[in-house]
């Protein structure tokens, strides 16, 4: 077993592990962060993205060894950003706005990979939006909600002249005890 330490959405873990434990998997079986799904067991789907230290990663690619240390940031600690009280990140309220979701089981990936799309291109074109996505899966809408969700909601950050990125940009970290819960 081996000792890890990360802060996931704001709380800091520790926690010993199989090191050949997943990233995706610790999180989920012994943090509860099932907001983060599992679709595929290639690396293709990119259901599984979430944020490692601000950029998206594809958690199921990452041991949870590699993670050590890392500010983790996952769809269940996503938040509006300071000030908002915990209202939902622009990205997912234009995901509902738009229709961007059906069964729903791609969105957590969809709307972290979008978050971080949207913070590295403010203002991208469609083709952009495609492009940066292309690591995402969806069985169920065609894409095209997607990405008029995308668009819109980097239309509205604009407007509001800040990225809101992630939960550990408006959150102090609170030290907890090993395997602490959220
Ligand atoms: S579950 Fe990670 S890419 Fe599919
Ligand atoms: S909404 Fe069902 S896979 Fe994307």
């Amino acid at each position: 077993m081996a000792r890890v330490s990360m802060k996931v959405d704001g709380v800091v873990y520790e926690d010993h592990v199989e090191p050949r434990t997943l990233l995706v998997h610790h999180l989920r079986e012994k943090l509860g962060r099932v907001g983060t799904p599992v679709g595929c067991d290639t690396s293709n789907c990119g259901a599984c993205i979430l944020h490692v230290d601000g950029e998206s990663v594809k958690s199921c690619s990452v041991l949870a060894v590699q993670a050590d240390g890392a500010d983790i940031t996952t769809i269940q600690g996503l938040d509006g950003g300071e000030g908002t009280d915990g209202a939902w990140h622009p990205v997912q309220t234009a995901f509902q706005e738009h229709h961007g979701l059906q069964c729903g089981y791609c969105t957590p990936g969809m709307v972290m990979a979008a978050v971080d799309l949207l913070r590295t291109n403010p203002d991208p074109t469609e083709d952009e939006v495609r492009h940066g996505l292309e690591g995402n899966l969806c069985r169920c809408t065609g894409y095209v909600n997607i990405v008029k969700a995308v668009l819109s909601a980097a239309s509205e950050l604009r407007g509001q002249g800040a990225h809101r990125g992630s939960f550990q940009d408006a959150a102090p970290a609170q030290a907890q005890p090993a395997g602490a819960r959220a």
